[in-house]
């Protein structure tokens, strides 16, 4: 399974690069403010920096805007996979970006019904958004469940199911056991799943009796 970082702040996707954890990024309106800065340089950097699959999102709502917005996107970098709602107009947007070559992520997706039209406009990847439906008390793993289902009946489907707004590492567990294909995740969640207690007393018991053989390794 890929993992992208959900984040627009490029300090700290630089902390986890070199360990070979981060596969892409996914941005998204909300993300870029929080940052600060400029869209073009923030996708710009992160395109030099990740050399992965890298969204940003348009902000036009009406399809011929999608499509102006995200070919402008399309030229910072190779790399850049433009991000589209899942309506309609986003669905066009997404068919017409696709067949000039362009890759697309929908986002914003909430139903099964939805991630197979996404699949049908031939999405790059989809979206669907787990914690904001866990937030309303809908199980949001379902979802994917369901969307992985789906996709596995149609092998000529080639949309990559992207799991999003992921709250916790069993997010990621439950996503890795369903067979997805990508989740995207918050810097906090990836550094959650690197900790264990365990680990950590391990560590120090290791330590203290190495250190108390007076010996050294260099
Ligand atoms: O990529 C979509 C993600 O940023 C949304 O997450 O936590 O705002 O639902 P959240």
């Amino acid at each position: 399974m890929k993992i992208f970082l959900d984040t627009a702040d490029t300090n700290e996707v630089r902390k986890f690069l070199d360990a070979g954890l981060v596969d892409g990024i996914t941005t998204n309106p909300t993300l870029i403010a929080n940052s600060g800065r400029n869209l073009f340089e923030v996708i710009t950097e992160l395109s030099q920096m990740v050399m992965g699959p890298i969204s940003a999102e348009v902000t036009a709502t009406d399809w011929q805007g999608m499509v102006t917005e995200g070919r402008k996107l399309a030229k910072i970098s190779k790399y850049v996979t433009v991000k589209v709602p899942l309506t309609f107009d986003g669905l066009k947007a997404c068919h017409a970006l696709i067949s000039e070559g362009i890759m697309v992520n929908v986002t914003l997706c909430f139903s099964s019904t939805q991630a197979l039209l996404a699949a049908k406009a031939g999405a790059t990847f989809i979206s669907p958004f787990v914690g904001r439906l866990d937030d309303i008390s809908i199980n949001g793993m379902k979802l994917i469940e369901k969307i992985c289902n789906i996709y596995a009946n149609y092998p000529s489907i080639n949309t990559q199911v992207l799991v999003a707004s992921v709250r916790h590492p069993l997010h990621v567990v439950e996503a890795a056991q369903l067979g997805a294909d990508i989740v995207t995740i918050p810097t906090k969640v990836l550094e959650q799943m690197i900790k264990h207690p365990l680990t950590d007393k391990g560590l120090e018991s290791f330590l203290n009796d190495w250190n108390s053989t007076g010996q050294s390794i260099l």
